[in-house]
């Protein structure tokens, strides 16, 4: 319930709006005991979205148990909010297995949030990876926002590791990867046997032992296939076998513990052995770890075993864990499915077990067994990175209130950073190294984002211009594309890739000085493997705070280059206090 004295003295929420038109010409009419006809959150992720970008900073805030435990503050804690609900429960299911957002509902929601005078918005929404601009809700309303120059950060998705998957791919937007932050909550499991494996857990509970079995030796015949063997699937884990047991599943969250318990276990060992440690936790209704070691010991013990035991280690809050930061398993990836020449996602920020708000009328489960209700609580998904980035947009606003869109988010990531907290690249999960199509530019810095030296710009025709040469500009019909088409590679963007490179290809770029009055910078280059970069001139010398200078970008591909294969490599303007850093990605057909 909103409190109207916080509401009246510091003013926190300014404005909430809800959108049901399309849902209900889809859905029927919203089923009350679905979701309220308003903008209160039943589901909890607006407000754990919400909080992260503007919460207030809240002593001794922390997830059930006290896991997590310390202040909590959103990203721009003065920043104002105004809500615009746009997502339903789809009919039959509950909310931990998803909600639908209809295009024409968001767009009325940009439309209102763009007449409100909002200066940044933040959708934490995927979208279709493979629809082109002009059929997605999302894309046409933040080109409509960027007009009026307002920051648009959305997030790229969950659909990762695969390649292709990355969503809300429109220059005009920045696409926010997830990573993790370093804080582990470690929950080691022990078999009887006296090894240790390792786990995090974010459901509160106990040392216990207990008697183990591992899921697909107490399936109900008949209910699992060779494919679905060990899932602990619903429905698929006899009563008779499993009660009073721990049960091991070879993978799963929420519904996997939920078929453990409503088949009388009393605890869950979930197995994760392609994540390592970039698994997102849940408060479960039983003792629950997740491990992310090799699971083969797991089965040797329990096999050759007559009676298997396991002693859950009660979840411990790490912080200043390394490596860190690391790539989210779950975040999505590119290259861009529709336009590879822009490189997709953009930017990197924190989204793996991140606490905040959360709404009372939900539960941390979001589903009908789980009655808790909680002010805090922990997810993951690009949809928690999102707001992180929203947030130092909003500050970056407020610091330079003359900056375009484009030059803000160029200074997020120009400045972003490619290594970890032991000096070595970022890594994805498992620990190999990471690249653009993991994190866009890298990790964001917000401080370094204040001060970028130099930033790429752009204004509301330089993307129609882009549109023309990608798929056609049919946003804006008052826009006539030119006889002569730029590549979508020309676009002034902070980054730079070239999806179909043969022989050779220039491309322009300028930069505007929003450092010092004087300075002067030069070039450095990591050429992606196979490939020569030449840039010209390698120096530009700024005699002004505004001065715009161009420089040309030749990439040639040489006789190593792989075929089909993406290359990636960086260059960086350098006065010596800023580091400008772009990513480039290159492959030849
Ligand atoms: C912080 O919260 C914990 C658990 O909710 C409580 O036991 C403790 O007293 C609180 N500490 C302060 C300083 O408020
Ligand atoms: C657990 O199993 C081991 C052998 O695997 C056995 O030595 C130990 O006593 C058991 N512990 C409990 C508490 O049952
Ligand atoms: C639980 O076990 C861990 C690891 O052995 C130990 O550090 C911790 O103190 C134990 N907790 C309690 C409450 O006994
Ligand atoms: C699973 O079973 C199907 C047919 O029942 C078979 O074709 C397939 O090869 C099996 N897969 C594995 C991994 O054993
Ligand atoms: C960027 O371009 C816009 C016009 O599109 C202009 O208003 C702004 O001053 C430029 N520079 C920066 C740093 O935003």
């Amino acid at each position: 319930m909103l409190n109207v004295f916080v509401f009246v003295l510091y003013r926190k929420l300014i404005g909430a709006r809800y959108y049901l038109r399309s849902y209900e010409a889809n859905y029927g009419p919203l089923k009350t005991r679905l979701d309220f006809r308003s903008p209160r959150d039943i589901d909890g992720h607006g407000t754990h979205t919400s909080s992260t970008i503007g919460g207030r900073r809240v002593p001794n805030a922390s997830s059930i148990g006290g896991l997590g435990s310390g202040t909590a503050t959103g990203g721009a804690p003065l920043a104002r909010l105004a809500i615009y609900k746009v997502c339903w429960p789809i009919p039959g299911q509950t909310l931990a297995e998803g909600n639908t957002c209809l295009d024409d509902d968001m767009l009325a929601a940009f439309d209102d949030a763009i007449a409100d005078g909002v200066h940044v918005i933040s959708v934490s929404i995927g979208t279709d990876t493979s629809r082109p601009y002009k059929n997605d809700g999302i894309a046409i309303g933040a080109l409509h926002a960027m007009k009026r120059n307002i920051v648009v950060a959305c997030s790229a998705g969950n659909s990762g590791p695969t390649t292709y998957s990355v969503s809300n791919v429109a220059p005009w937007i920045i696409t926010v990867g997830a990573s993790s932050i370093d804080r582990i909550f470690s929950s080691p499991i022990v078999l009887g046997n006296d090894m240790i494996i390792e786990g995090q857990s974010i459901t509160p509970f106990g040392n216990r032992t207990y008697p183990l079995v591992y899921a697909a030796d107490v399936e109900n015949p008949g209910t699992t296939t060779n494919l679905t063997r060990g899932l602990c699937l619903r429905g698929t884990l006899s009563p008779a076998l499993v009660r009073g047991k721990a049960v091991f599943c070879w993978r799963g969250g929420t519904f996997q513990t939920l078929e453990v318990q409503s088949a009388g276990g009393v605890a869950t060992v979930l197995g994760n052995a392609y994540e390592g440690r970039g698994v997102g936790g849940r408060p479960y209704l039983i003792p629950a770890t997740v491990v992310y070691f090799n699971k083969i010991d797991i089965f040797n013990y329990i096999e050759t075993n007559r009676n298997p035991n396991v002693t859950l280690i009660q979840p411990k809050t790490l912080i200043g864990t390394k490596p860190d930061p690391f790539m989210a398993p779950f975040t999505s990836r590119g290259p861009s499915a529709i336009e590879p020449n822009i490189l997709k996602p953009d930017i990197t920020a924190p989204g793996l077990n991140i606490l905040a708000a959360w709404s009372e009328a939900s539960s941390p489960l979001k589903v009908p067994a789980d009655k808790r209700v909680v002010k805090y609580n922990i997810d993951s998904g690009t949809s928690m990175a999102c707001p992180h980035v929203a947030a130092v947009a909003a500050l970056l606003k407020a610091i330079h209130p003359d900056w375009s869109s484009a030059a803000i988010r160029s200074a997020i990531m120009t400045t972003a950073k490619i290594t970890n907290n032991v000096g070595t690249q970022i890594t994805n999960s498992q620990g190999n190294i990471a690249t653009p199509f993991d994190y866009g530019a890298g990790h964001i810095q917000p401080s370094k984002a204040a001060d970028p030296g130099l930033v790429y710009n752009a204004s509301y025709n330089d993307y129609l211009l882009f549109l023309c040469s990608s798929s056609g500009n049919l946003l804006d019909p008052s826009f006539k594309c030119p006889q002569q088409l730029p590549s979508p590679s020309d676009l002034n963007y902070p980054s730079l890739s070239i999806a179909r490179l043969q022989g050779s290809r220039t491309v322009k770029r300028t930069v505007t000085n929003v450092g010092t009055k004087s300075s002067s910078y030069s070039v450095r280059i990591n050429p992606p493997q196979g490939y020569l970069v030449q840039i010209s001139p390698t120096t530009l010398d700024f005699s002004a705070v505004g001065e715009i200078k161009s420089f040309s970008i030749t990439i040639t591909a040489q006789s190593t280059a792989k075929k089909s294969v993406f290359e990636v490599g960086w260059y960086t303007w350098s006065d010596g206090i800023h580091q400008v850093r772009s990513p480039i990605t290159v492959a030849s057909p």
